[in-house]
């Protein structure tokens, strides 16, 4: 198939301007003002007038959790259900993480997420691989992700017990990492505090989700933020810190960008929003919040809102990691600690941006496309394939109503999930066409896609790499 998008308001990271988009088989052929019909040797194309309709390049959601089996449970979206919500919200692109269990070979950890995904996927999405085990064998064995199409390791400093890390192992991880051009990515948090902290409030029974919270403090996170740089300097490699939360964290990355460090993070949709009083709704409502890093005040929202704007927060995100309310959250009704951490927002995440960042004015039209595609694009080795309007650029392309005004609910949204953290709120904004590929995928609310033909990413090496942080 191939289109014409007329007369749109195209952005980009860069630009801002009026013109057309030509669209051929799956990728963008041109862009510019008054394009001719047909550059290629294509069919004459399907014209759409894009008048007053904004064009940008599909959301990246570089943080997803789909069909993870943790807590005693699995993440309610597949790669089919994830990747739906995710397209009428606007994505068009996602990278998971394949976890490395204890044991396990990083292929046969990415086997089974690719297994995951086969026969489901829609749209293109990528693998993370978390090294949760990193014996001599697996660190010779980084040397193969590479060619596997995989250019980020993840780390936890949290999760005792399960993920997490020594320092020592951290450090070997990154140094490794460093040698082979492949990006290391944190979970910030101090483990081994937040195991003592909440073995001692289940022993002093405190059960409520609000306890989750209070046995994750903000300090937890800057210590083990700053930690990771630190770390990572001392290993020679840049950093990439995943869902940060709070201002002392923020500081710790600022710092570190200061100095020169390749120091990069990313925030979640959510932490722009709630606090720890959400965790505190009566009738156990509380575990609807319930997500590590847990959330702050606001005040650390409002210094994420400003880090977004400064430049300081590279990427958001979703860390979409979702569980029923009726029948998951409450697994852990008489014990925080087992309440499924995660939260849906792989639909939410452009539309809540866009809404309160763009249209409220804290960002620029292009800024809003920085951090929701091109640098997530450019920072996991997927740029200018993803996250530009450019020729030759895969045509993932979103056609957007800057005007509509709509409510978020679980009644209308797609993610498999009993609940929405904005439900009835009012955003303004939305797609009403997403391309993946040059195939229409969202047209209004038709859904036009089949499961089993989302491409695997091989992505490219980090831009971490070539840039300064700034
Ligand atoms: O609560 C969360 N974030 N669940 C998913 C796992 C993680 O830490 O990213
Ligand atoms: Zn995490
Ligand atoms: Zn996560």
């Amino acid at each position: 198939m191939a289109y014409l998008i007329r007369n749109a308001r195209l952005i980009t990271a860069a630009d801002d301007a009026t013109g057309d988009l030509l669209i051929e088989g799956e990728q963008i052929a041109a862009v510019g003002r008054n394009l001719p019909e047909r550059i290629g040797p294509q069919l004459r194309p399907e014209i759409l007038d894009a008048d007053g309709l904004w064009a940008m390049p599909g959301g990246i959601d570089v943080h997803t959790h789909l069909e993870l089996y943790s807590w005693d449970t699995v993440s309610a979206d597949d790669f089919y259900t994830g990747q739906v919500a995710a397209l009428f919200g606007g994505t068009t692109a996602h990278i998971d993480f394949a976890n490395q269990a204890r044991g396990q070979t990083l292929r046969e950890a990415l086997d089974a997420w690719h297994a995951r995904a086969e026969g489901k996927a829609i749209i293109d999405y990528g693998f993370h691989v978390s090294i949760t085990d990193p014996t001599d064998a697996v660190l010779h064995e980084m040397g193969q992700l590479p060619a596997w199409g995989v250019s980020s390791v993840k780390l936890f400093l949290a999760y005792k017990g399960v993920y997490q890390l020594s320092d020592g192992d951290f450090f070997r991880v990154c140094r490794r990492a460093a040698e082979l051009g492949l990006l290391p990515i944190v979970h910030a948090e101090t483990g081994d505090v937040i195991d003592i902290l909440v073995r001692e409030a289940i022993a002093a029974g405190h059960t409520e989700p609000i306890w989750h919270a209070r046995t994750r403090p903000p300090e937890c996170e800057a210590e083990a933020t700053h930690r990771a740089i630190r770390l990572a300097e001392m290993a020679g490699a840049p950093i990439y810190i995943v869902h940060l939360t709070q201002r002392e964290a923020l500081q710790a990355v600022a710092h570190a960008q200061q100095r020169g460090t390749r120091a990069f993070a990313e925030t979640c949709i959510q932490y722009l929003y709630w606090t720890i009083d959400d965790l505190a709704r009566p009738d156990f409502e509380g575990a609807k919040f319930v997500c590590s890093p847990p959330f702050r005040t606001r005040d650390d929202s409002a210094a994420l809102w400003r880090g977004l704007a400064d430049g300081t927060l590279a990427v958001v995100a979703t860390d979409h990691c979702p569980f029923n309310f009726a029948t998951q959250k409450t697994l852990g009704r008489e014990r925080f600690d087992k309440i499924p951490n995660g939260v849906p927002a792989i639909e939410d995440r452009l539309l809540l941006l866009f809404s309160d960042g763009v249209m409220q004015e804290r960002l620029t039209p292009s800024q809003f496309v920085a951090l929701t595609a091109t640098n997530p694009a450019k920072l996991f080795g997927l740029y200018p394939r993803k996250g530009a309007l450019a020729p030759g650029s895969d045509a993932d392309v979103v056609l957007w109503d800057p005007t509509v005004r709509h409510v978020r609910s679980a009644r209308t949204h797609h993610m498999n999930v009993d609940y929405n953290l904005w439900e009835g709120v009012e955003v303004q904004g939305k797609p009403v066409k997403v391309f993946s590929r040059g195939r229409l995928l969202v047209d209004g609310d038709d859904f036009r896609g089949e499961p089993g033909t989302g491409r695997y990413l091989y992505r490219g090496r980090s831009a971490a790499f070539a840039a300064s942080s700034r």
